[in-house]
């Protein structure tokens, strides 16, 4: 049985994230979406509401499981005898920075492959960051995010559109 990991901010979860997360589960018999914890980045939701938001989305997808981690991602993966971590690409520009995390992971824990998958190209340009932005301005984000999320982000921006 093969575990794999889906490491990310996930602040918030976007349509392209849930796109990873269904080839993961395509692929391998668990796929375990981690939240990772990093107390010096603030986000916009707290980890137990990511980790909710995860577990909404993935409602669909019977081996899927949602949890969050703090501390180094190898830790995490072998504490939870997982011999992959799932990461998706968007275009070549994400490359350079996910070759240096898969990298860095490498050397930590030989054992343990990065795996990429290519997410749909209608999701190319998609990124938390940028759906912040444009909800806490009144934006419409529903193209960009899941119903779940939606609703998620109606509730931290009251008033506004989405
Ligand atoms: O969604 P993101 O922000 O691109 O995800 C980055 C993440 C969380 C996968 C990465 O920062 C991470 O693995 N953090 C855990 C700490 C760690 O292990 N760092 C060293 C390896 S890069």
């Amino acid at each position: 049985m093969t575990t794999a990991i889906y490491p990310g901010s996930f602040d918030p979860v976007t349509n392209g994230h849930v796109d990873v997360i269904r080839r993961g589960a395509r692929v391998f018999d668990h796929l375990l979406v981690a939240v990772a914890d990093n107390p010096a980045k603030k986000g916009l939701f707290t980890k137990d509401e990511r980790v909710e938001m995860i577990r909404d989305v993935s409602r669909p997808f019977k081996n899927v499981t949602a949890d969050w981690f703090d501390g180094l991602l190898v830790d995490y993966a072998r504490r939870k005898k997982a011999g992959v971590i799932l990461r998706g690409i968007r275009t070549v520009s994400d490359f350079e920075y996910e070759y240096q995390m898969a990298m860095t992971n490498r050397t930590f824990a030989q054992d343990i492959e990065t795996v990429f998958v290519m997410t749909h190209e209608e999701y190319s340009f998609i990124s938390s960051r940028l759906i912040k932005e444009a909800a806490a301005l009144g934006g419409d984000v529903g193209a960009f995010v899941p119903k779940e999320v939606e609703r998620w982000l109606r509730k931290k921006f009251p008033g506004k559109r989405s």
